[in-house]
């Protein structure tokens, strides 16, 4: 059972191609919490295949990811486990904190892999140049089949990331400043390019968005960057950062609606 959570399509293509190759099934946990309920409960045998793969947020991983992590239920066998980040640089101390949480629930994590995948954060950077783009795409899928050779012999031990210099201090340091003032639709807007295709509020994953209008926000936001990187008419921004940057999606991930 491999679990994922993406806002560009990084994370879902790396998810998928995993899913793919060990024939195991794709849940979307965004789809999971649309169901309703506290608790999420699965039954696994002994040694399947339990995967979470997410895309990296201020050096952690995102709180809808830790959320559901909060609320699993496993029963049966002892399942093998692994994590994949993807992310445009580096984790930081992503995989402790996933580590931590999975403790928390009596599941062991027996694998941790990270991949750099092309940014999707254009506030401060920009998004990568397209050549940049195509080799790190061709690069993932590289690092996707060596990490299906060790899934598939079932290898133990194997912690293959990339936290980056000084990643416990930046993690700890500016993650919960992410949490605090970021992680809101204070500064989302729409200009007047918008046509009202509804996008942005089919692939919010936490349905923040409603498109009336023009599309409105709500309050609670995973600042995942769907909505503004969706846009077929970069006509969402967000704040000053974002008018003059790009736009990124994972190709395969623009046909899915
Ligand atoms: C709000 C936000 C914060 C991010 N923080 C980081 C970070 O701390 N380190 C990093 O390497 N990439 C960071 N990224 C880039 C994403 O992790 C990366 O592009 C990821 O592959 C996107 O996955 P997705 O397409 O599945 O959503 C950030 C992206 C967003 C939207």
């Amino acid at each position: 059972m491999i679990f994922y959570f993406t806002g560009t399509g990084n994370s879902w293509y790396a998810a998928k191609t995993i899913a793919e190759a060990q024939g195991e099934q794709l849940v979307s946990i965004a789809k999971e919490f649309d169901k309703g309920g506290q608790v999420f409960s699965y039954e696994l045998q002994e040694n399947e295949l339990m995967g979470f793969v997410f895309p990296v947020y201020a050096w952690a991983p995102p709180k809808i990811v830790l959320d559901f992590i909060g609320c699993l239920q496993v029963s049966g066998g002892k399942p093998y486990v692994f994590s994949l980040s993807t992310c445009g640089g580096e984790e930081g101390n992503t995989t402790p904190i996933i580590q931590k949480a999975l403790t928390k629930k009596g599941l062991t994590l027996n694998n941790a892999f990270t991949i750099k995948m092309p940014n999707n954060y254009m506030l401060g950077f920009d998004v990568d140049s397209q050549e940049e783009v195509t080799d790190r795409l061709e690069k993932a899928v590289q690092k996707l089949a060596e990490i299906n050779a060790v899934l598939a012999k079932r290898q133990k031990g194997v912690y293959d990331t990339i936290p980056g210099k000084f990643a416990a201090l930046k993690t700890a340091a500016i993650n919960p400043m992410f949490s605090r003032f970021a992680r809101n639709t204070k500064h989302f807007y729409v200009t007047d390019k918008c046509i009202r295709c509804g996008i942005c509020e089919k692939v919010c994953p936490i349905h923040t968005i409603q498109v009336k209008e023009k599309p409105v926000w709500d309050k609670s936001c995973l600042q995942c960057f769907a909505c503004i990187n969706h846009c077929p008419v970069q006509a969402i921004q967000y704040g000053k950062g974002t008018a003059k940057k790009g736009r990124y999606l994972h190709p395969d991930y623009k046909n899915i609606l």
